[in-house]
């Protein structure tokens, strides 16, 4: 297990050449590796090409059509449905015929007008098409706690509603991928508790025409199926995970970042989002890939559940500072612009500018 008697360092090289290497990932662990690169090139390279047919899920969030330039850059309008679709049948060679694909997209709005755009839907259904894929189902992912926005139409002019959720698509090549609701199940409500207990409910026919047994009930499951409207209530096991150990945590790359003064990942995925995906769709050392993996989320959630992994992003910055999400005692490799520094506690070298992450 993870030894936590040592204070590291992490030193990024601010001009790396290792943005120029795709077939070489810039950190390891035994379970993963992370790469740095256009994700077109790295999903090409001999190095990805070698787990043709074996990734279990390919879990991301790609940068979204959206009106204006975010910082990490994307491509937008039609444009965006040509480059989108290119990834289809590549990813669909790597994924195994069991495996599935889960992509999570937000929505978009014409521009200077309070009408949505329809382009997710149609680089989602191009990329279907593309992939020759199936939708096995469509989640959402609401989130309330979102600034209201568009805020001309919503907060100005007080004529739509602020928009809440990002759609998920769940694609797979075969009818049936692996699949498992009783690794995601919900904890019970009160009322079901109470219901398992006592047994008494009305049994019969509903309004709404379905038929509830005598026993329907009173099988107590271990726990309720979830619906596919996700709120960040379905892993409650992950949060329990975390707070059980002070070894590491999720801040920890935030508290990373914010000590080298580099920019926070503007569209970091909750953990409990990834962690529902990863137990519903594989079991341990399945592979997880994600080919636009931002702050790297999806790898360090996988690492955590002993699945292995395969990230990709573009960005220096973001791939490089990703690797704080992970104890250094994990850390198996480095590339040469991105070094873990044992320093002593006491005697901090001037160069580190960065309070000690991983402490005991
Ligand atoms: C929505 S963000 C992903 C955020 C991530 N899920 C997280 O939790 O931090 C999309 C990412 O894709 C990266 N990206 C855009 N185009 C890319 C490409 N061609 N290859 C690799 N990464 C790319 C962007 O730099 C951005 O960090």
């Amino acid at each position: 297990m993870t030894s936590w008697g040592n204070v590291y360092d992490i030193i990024i090289e601010p001009s790396p050449t290792a943005r120029r290497w795709v077939s070489r990932s810039i950190y390891e662990t035994d379970l993963g590796a992370a790469f740095c690169g256009d994700s077109l090139k790295v999903l090409r390279s001999k190095r990805l090409q070698r787990h043709k047919g074996e990734v279990q899920l390919v879990f991301t969030s790609p940068p979204f059509p959206l009106i204006t330039r975010k910082k990490y850059g994307n491509v937008r309008g039609e444009e965006y449905i040509e480059w989108f679709a290119q990834f289809a049948p590549l990813l669909g060679d790597l994924v195994a015929d069991t495996g599935s694909i889960v992509i999570e997209m937000g929505n978009a709005w014409e521009s200077g007008r309070p009408v949505m755009s329809t382009l997710v839907l149609r680089a989602l259904l191009r990329f279907l098409e593309e992939g020759g894929l199936n939708l096995c189902q469509e989640f959402v992912w609401y989130n309330p706690a979102r600034l209201p926005s568009p805020a001309q139409w919503v907060n100005v002019e007080r004529i739509r509603v602020k928009d809440a959720f990002t759609r998920i698509w769940w694609m797979s090549r075969s009818d049936r991928p692996k699949a498992d609701n009783r690794r995601v199940l919900r904890a019970y409500s009160q009322s079901m508790k109470r219901l398992i207990q006592t047994g008494k409910y009305n049994a019969g026919r509903r309004p709404s025409e379905h038929t509830i047994g005598e026993n329907s009930f009173k099988v107590n499951n271990n726990g309720a199926i979830p619906p596919n409207v996700l709120n960040g209530d379905e892993a409650p096991s992950l949060s329990s995970l975390l707070k059980g150990t002070n070894t590491h945590s999720y801040d920890q790359y935030q508290l990373f970042s914010r000590a080298k003064n580099i920019p926070l990942h503007p569209a970091r995925m909750p953990p409990e989002l990834v962690e529902f995906f990863l137990r519903f769709l594989t079991e341990e050392r399945d592979l997880v890939l994600d080919p636009f993996a931002g702050s790297n989320t999806t790898g360090a959630v996988a690492e955590k559940l002993g699945r292995r992994w395969i990230s990709c992003e573009a960005n220096w910055e973001y791939a490089s500072s990703s690797i704080a999400r992970f104890p250094p005692s994990l850390i198996t490799r480095t590339c040469k612009d991105l070094t873990l520094e044992k320093t002593d506690h006491a005697a901090s070298s001037a160069s580190s500018v960065f309070t000690p992450l991983f402490t005991s």
